[in-house]
């Protein structure tokens, strides 16, 4: 069976997974059954609670049927794959359209526990979960956010990794892998750097989602320091001599939407309790200026997963450290979520920051794949199927330019202001062909850079890896 045709089997599974798990747990809240030794159980209220402890894959799994069961128009669960050991890659859908993309608002996303071992993203999100829906009828904020977003989360990325790994354990490295001992932030195709590390079903998984979904903006939920960094992760490569000098140097890697990044991880930083005091976790450990710091300044690294969602797909993400200890013991998560709440809610709404519209031919027919270009800003988003775009921006003047196949180029002015996101509908009109070639330049995505290869790799790079190595273990 060729990729396509095993991934249809795939989305069908995970269709019928979905279906079967719904009934399931409808029929278990029907009948009144708790799930046994749960730490899910209906309140007076009629919400659903959610203890301060750990959940294993099974209570993790239970939470989410039974959340989907009791918030059937505000939640919607899938799973887009299976890890290595067969369990579930859940992903549930916050908002007032579970089942449907709302053409015109965006989508959003947390990612929480690639790392099997970091683990607080992981309650977190079932915390947020939990808060969303219960506060849908009486939060205006909420209401309006998940009025106007399609929120998806992600609790688990690497659930086998997190089944081997054990609390108390602040800094170790077990469990941080996937089952074949692959780290899933080094596992996705690296703009920078050819990246060769066979890819893992979870990864794949993710890939297939993003493309399947154009994000807007995300998270991915990591611990062992407390910052949020932002792209790029990786750094071009230039001679090994500078490669070695750059790691040393913790040189930044500038990404073009530069202003845009260091934004959204201020509005974490600023939002969380005590991000933004740049206090280190312990003494030898990196103070960040503010809570925050480019992905590279702290250490490079290759095949990480924000590099890509941004390069590949348009979808600007950045990585939140949120915990000093990877696995701290469970009395400390409620703390853990009253310094995370406001940061989690107020960052997704940033999806609304900036200009989104449309991209349609003369016939207000919407064009998709159209390339979306904010002029000096050397990266290419692209319009969904729905013709829709998104581009988040600061306050400013902007020039934007559209290009699709078959089509003139169009370039319109813009400004963004603080307030409320642009509106920008933009239709192109068809080009006559004149010599039989094409009219325009495809673009795709930029071409990845020839990658260097050292004249001898020698003793200096396998220091750097083996220090950007140590250092990733170390840290997030
Ligand atoms: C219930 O939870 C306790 C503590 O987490 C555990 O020791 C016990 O094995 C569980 N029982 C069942 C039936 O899952
Ligand atoms: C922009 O285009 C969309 C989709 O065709 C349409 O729903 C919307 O009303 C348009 N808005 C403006 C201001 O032209
Ligand atoms: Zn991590």
């Amino acid at each position: 069976m060729g990729w396509k045709a095993v991934f249809r089997v795939l989305v069908l599974i995970a269709i019928i997974e979905v279906t079967i798990a719904q009934q399931a747990s409808q029929t278990t809240y029907l009948a009144g059954e708790e799930p046994s030794n749960s730490s899910v159980f209906e309140s007076r209220e009629g919400g659903l609670e959610l203890d301060f402890s750990y959940h294993d894959h099974d209570q993790l799994t239970r939470y989410l049927r039974a959340v989907s069961a009791r918030y059937p128009s505000l939640t919607a669960l899938y799973s887009i794959g299976k890890s290595v050991q067969g369990r579930d890659l859940w992903v549930m859908v916050v908002s007032a359209s579970p089942y449907e993309h709302m053409i015109g608002k965006p989508d959003v996303k947390y990612v929480a526990n690639i790392h099997g071992n970091e683990v607080v993203g992981r309650e977190l999100l079932l915390h947020l979960i939990q808060y969303l829906v219960t506060s849908y009828e009486s939060d205006a904020y909420i209401k309006w956010l998940l009025d106007n977003t399609r929120i998806h989360l992600m609790p688990s990325m690497n659930p086998d990794g997190f089944s081997i790994s054990n609390e108390g354990q602040c800094s170790t490295v077990h469990g941080r892998h996937n089952a074949r001992r692959y780290d899933l932030n080094r596992n996705f195709p690296d703009f920078f750097k050819a990246n060769t590390k066979q890819a893992q079903p979870e990864t794949e998984a993710v890939k297939e989602w993003i493309s399947k979904i154009q994000f807007v903006l995300s998270g991915s939920l990591h611990g062992g320091a407390l910052v949020a960094s932002y792209p790029f992760d990786n750094t071009p490569s230039s001679n090994p001599l500078n490669a070695v000098f750059q790691s040393y140097a913790h040189s930044p890697s500038v990404s073009p939407d530069d202003d845009v990044f260091r934004h959204l991880a201020m509005v974490y930083s600023n939002n969380h309790a005590k991000m933004s005091k740049g206090v280190s976790c312990q003494s030898g450990s990196p103070r960040f200026e503010k809570g925050i710091t480019n992905g590279a300044a702290w250490y490079p690294l290759t095949g990480g997963m924000q590099d890509y969602n941004y390069l590949w797909h348009g979808c600007m993400e950045i990585t939140l450290e949120i915990s000093c200890c990877k696995y701290p013991p469970a009395r400390e998560l409620a703390k853990y979520w009253q310094d995370n709440r406001q940061s989690l809610v107020k960052y997704l709404a940033e999806a609304h920051r900036g200009a989104h519209g449309f991209v349609m031919d003369d016939n207000g027919s919407p064009i998709e794949r159209a390339s979306i270009r904010i002029k000096g800003r050397e990266v290419t988003y692209h319009t969904t199927k729905y013709g829709e775009f998104w581009r988040i921006l600061l306050p400013g003047t902007y020039k934007l330019e559209v290009n699709a196949e078959g089509y003139l180029p169009q370039e319109v002015e813009f400004f963004v202001i603080e307030s409320h996101p642009t509106l920008l509908n933009v239709t192109l009109h068809t080009a006559k062909r004149i010599d039989g070639g094409p009219y325009y330049r495809p673009v795709g995505l930029p071409p990845r850079p020839a990658p260097v290869t050292p004249p001898s790799p020698g003793l200096f790079s396998t220091f750097t890896n083996s220090i950007n190595n140590f250092m990733s273990s170390i840290f997030g």
